[in-house]
């Protein structure tokens, strides 16, 4: 069989990639990879970490792009790699337009599509946007249902879906424990990253900050800037936020908070620099859908700066907690686990329900018709605690 993996965008690459690589390795299958390029910069820096390899590069990104424009390039582009290459399968993952978009164009060429990460719901098609129809989409016309955990899998039950589902965990984990072992593995690596990011100060609480999300442009990003502007005024604490390069993020940020000397404004960290922030962190302000993933298995505290999420279950685990976007309310969760040592234990401490590290092994297993020793529900123990 013939798997065709399509990704385009940041969070997509991390998550494909252990899986390009377990897919690589497997002698009864063969593997290629198509890029999309929705992302450029921060796709490009995901590609040369995991030394991944492109059969098909596409080149779709326009600055500050529409969704209609880059669904049209991506379905135009995409079926033309199709045509040729006519694979048995294409994989895509998560909510993306990539995703989108090239699940419709193996659709209309009759080529089953699997879906990694498949059954996320929020349950209102307004937040994330447009990623919660995307998925739904993506999950109706797919063959195989790679879901993470036992509560994707039961609401892609609940809808009836013809596709063949598996409980897998999320690839990320898989992505998150072999970026923790390189790290640990590597004395001059972690030297070197340690000399490069040598301007944190160690005294004070590490506050780490990413944000992109649609819902949020406007009055969401206003409130979030507000908190972290008087957040920025406790001596006691950092904040390192890289921006993403969305403009509509990237412009607001830059132009509400570059003027604080605690605020530290940076540029997107390739992963392996990322990760090495995310395990000195005291707490993580997000409205990322990986980072509220991954943070449990490093036993970090995690508040989501949005009113719904498609993650339940570190929220019902207790390492995630929803906040939306008043600042009031992010303030007072944030001093919370800042100023009260018992909070911020009991929040990193509850296990991680998104994996084990084996989500990729599980997939490959599917896909070649072996039987699958799927994910139980109770969430494994965090895999690595830093203080
Ligand atoms: C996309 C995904 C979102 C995902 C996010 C991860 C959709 C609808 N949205 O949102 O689900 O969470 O990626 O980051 O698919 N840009 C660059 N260089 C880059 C990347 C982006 O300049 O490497 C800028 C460009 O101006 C681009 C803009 O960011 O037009 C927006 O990119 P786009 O992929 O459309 O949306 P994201 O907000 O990144
Ligand atoms: N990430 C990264 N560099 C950064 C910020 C995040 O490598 O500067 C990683 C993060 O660890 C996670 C992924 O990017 O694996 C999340 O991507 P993003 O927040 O763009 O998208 P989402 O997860 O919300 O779809």
């Amino acid at each position: 069989m013939h798997v065709l993996s399509i990704f385009g965008t940041r969070p997509e690459a991390i998550k494909m990639a252990p899986l390009v690589i377990a897919l690589r390795n497997e002698p009864h299958l063969r593997s290629s990879v198509c890029v999309t390029g929705q992302h450029r910069e921060m796709l490009a820096q995901v590609m040369q970490l995991f030394d991944l390899h492109t059969d098909h590069a596409l080149d779709v990104m326009r600055p500050d792009q529409t969704l209609n424009g880059l669904y049209a390039r991506l379905i135009a582009s995409v079926d033309e790699v199709l045509a040729t290459v006519r694979p048995d399968c294409v994989l895509v993952h998560g909510d993306t337009t990539t995703a989108t978009a090239c699940a419709m164009a193996a659709f209309h060429r009759r080529i089953p599509v699997g879906h990694v990460e498949a059954g996320l719901r929020s349950g209102d098609l307004q937040s994330p946007f447009p990623e919660e129809m995307n998925r739904r989409f993506v999950d109706a016309v797919a063959t195989w249902l790679f879901a993470p955990t036992v509560t994707a899998r039961d609401a892609l039950q609940a809808e009836r879906l013809p596709g063949r589902i598996w409980v897998t965990g999320n690839t990320v984990i898989d992505a998150l424990a072999t970026t923790v072992a390189r790290l640990a593995a590597d004395a001059g690596l972690a030297r070197t990253l340690a000399q490069r990011h040598g301007w944190l100060d160690p005294r004070r609480k590490l506050v780490l900050v990413t944000g992109h999300r649609r819902e949020n442009f406007g009055e969401g990003f206003r409130g979030i800037c507000a908190a972290l502007r008087t957040l920025a005024g406790r001596s006691d604490v950092q904040i390192v936020y890289p921006v993403h390069l969305n403009p509509q993020v990237h412009d607001v940020v830059r132009a509400t908070l570059s003027d604080l000397d605690n605020v530290h404004l940076i540029a997107p960290l390739d992963y392996l620099d990322f990760v090495w922030f995310m395990q000195r962190a005291h707490l993580i302000l997000t409205d990322s859908g990986g980072v509220q993933e991954e943070a449990p298995h490093l036993g970090k505290p995690v508040l989501v700066m949005r009113d719904v999420t498609e993650r339940p279950e570190a929220v019902a685990a207790g390492t995630v907690r929803l906040v939306g976007t008043s600042p009031e309310r992010i303030l007072t969760e944030a001093a919370r686990l800042l100023d009260d040592d018992a909070v911020h234990a009991a929040f990193g401490d509850r296990g991680n329900p998104y994996g084990d590290g084996h989500a990729c092994g599980r997939i490959v297993d599917a896909l070649c018709g072996r039987p699958v020793a799927e994910l139980a529900a109770t969430p494994t123990p965090n895999r690595v605690r830093f203080s």
